[in-house]
């Protein structure tokens, strides 16, 4: 079938190159010159495990190309998928003037039926705007709208498409389910669950899903630092209680709190759909005033681990992006940890694994931070070591090397990933999140 996708973005291309490796025929419409020109060249401008492969061998096989021009890219598209950015708003509010204007543009230049599908993260109530924009703008084409919402976790991307839980899929008719339905057909040979509904309850799905998943990590969070007073084990309270199949082991893992571009930025969207609706959502409320009270406890950890002032300190911080496997520095918690250990005085000597770049660029304002490519260069001399992202080099660290190079023997670890065992045979004082050091 032929598809066409808007926006080559996180979201865009991922689905599309998928799409394509599923068999369709997809045109991906990219608007910012530098980055199609990449695109078309086989270069991806993400970092993201197993894209660019998928990428060379979708265009290689002609199964997807890319383009500006709308009009062209969806002639004779049974479906277009919308997948541009949907940024959040000064009152926390998804924007969505992309939105507004691709579909604007799509229902002004269509020739033929089209169902229109948004794959961006959209508040309830964005299918019937959407809509009306498509019916004002060309009162002859014949459309549907529908929301199917991704669920694509970052370094993980390609396999929650190829393999998801479920597929959401919201629609007003049956001809657009019946078009859904053949678009997904080759994940459902394979296994995967389809879920169709009415389209505002698919929008909904997407926040209740991520919301859900944000309380999960704060909870744990909250029951982590219970534990490190009453003398409890945060890991074996994670697994006594992710066994009840009820509750589940995943999500269950405690850390400097939840960041990256979907949890914080889809939280207050939804709290903003609430509000204008005159519900009371108190328990995600909570969920975003314990977080960010997070990044501030974390602080005080590292303060009391070195059991001195902060100010004047050299601090190790491996970990940049808001987890492993990206170069995502969005809403990170070591970042803000960053900002926090600086205006306290710290020199702070930074490094990562893929999110140095970012960093740089987010962190120019705050003259004390070194980066270092290499984590060891940026833990020689230093007072201490913070771990803030789960990265794998750093559950890998060699503690002898350390040990020859440095004097430094105190060792926070936000991520909970060092054997505590062996750290402190080698010498090392260890911190965990969960646990009476
Ligand atoms: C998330 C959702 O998982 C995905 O379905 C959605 O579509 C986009 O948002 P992503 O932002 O890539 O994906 O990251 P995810 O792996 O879900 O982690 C989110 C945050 O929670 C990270 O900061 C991570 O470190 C933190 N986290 C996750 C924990 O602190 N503990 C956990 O047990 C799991």
């Amino acid at each position: 079938m032929k598809i066409t996708v808007i926006g080559a973005g996180y979201v865009g291309l991922v689905s599309a190159v998928c799409f394509a490796k599923l068999g369709h025929q997809v045109v991906c419409v990219e608007k910012d010159k530098n980055k199609l020109k990449k695109l078309q060249q086989k270069q991806v401008p993400i970092f993201e495990p197993d894209l660019e492969k998928l990428l060379n061998e979708t265009i290689t096989s002609k199964k997807i190309s890319f383009t500006d021009d709308i009009t062209k890219a969806i002639e004779d598209s049974l479906a277009v998928f919308l997948a541009v950015g949907t940024p959040q708003d000064k009152d926390g509010n998804a924007d969505l003037s992309f939105v507004f204007a691709a579909v604007e543009e799509i229902a002004k230049n269509a020739k033929n039926d089209l169902v229109i599908v948004t794959k961006s993260t959209v508040p309830v109530g964005t299918g019937e705007k959407i809509s009306a924009i498509v019916a004002k703008a060309n009162q002859n084409l014949n459309f549907s709208i529908v929301s199917n919402p991704e669920f694509l976790r970052e370094g993980f991307a390609i396999v929650d498409f190829m393999k998801p839980d479920r597929i959401v899929v919201g629609v007003a008719d049956e001809k657009a389910q019946k078009i859904m339905g053949e678009i997904y057909q080759p994940l459902q040979n394979q296994g995967a669950k389809i879920l169709f509904c009415d389209v505002k309850t698919a929008e909904l799905i997407k926040y209740a899903a991520n919301s859900f998943l944000a309380t999960k990590i704060c909870f744990i969070n909250e029951m982590a630092d219970l534990c490190e007073k009453i003398g409890g084990d945060i890991k074996k309270l994670s697994l006594g209680i992710g066994l009840d199949s009820r509750i589940g082991e995943k999500f269950l893992n405690p850390g400097p709190g939840f960041g990256g571009s979907c949890f914080p930025k889809d939280i207050s969207a939804l709290l903003y759909t609430a509000r204008e609706n005159d519900v009371e959502l108190s328990v995600v409320n909570s969920v975003i005033k314990s977080n960010d009270k997070r990044k501030i406890l974390m602080v005080e950890k590292i303060r009391s681990a070195l059991g001195e002032e902060l100010a004047g300190k050299k601090i190790a911080l491996l970990g940049l992006a808001f987890k492993a496997n990206t170069d995502d520095i969005r809403y990170s918690p070591a970042i803000a940890i960053a900002k926090e250990l600086v205006k306290n005085g710290v020199l702070v000597k930074a490094s990562d694994e893929e999110a140095i770049e970012n960093s740089k660029f987010e962190l120019k304002e705050f003259g004390n931070i070194e980066f270092f490519a290499d984590f060891y260069e940026a833990i020689k001399g230093s007072d201490l070591i913070v771990i803030a992202t789960e990265w794998q080099k750093y559950r890998d660290i060699d503690l002898q090397l350390v040990s020859k190079n440095t004097a430094c023997r105190k060792i926070v670890d936000l991520r909970n990933i060092l054997n505590e065992e062996k750290v402190k045979n080698l010498g090392f004082e260890y911190f965990s999140i969960g646990k009476l050091d």
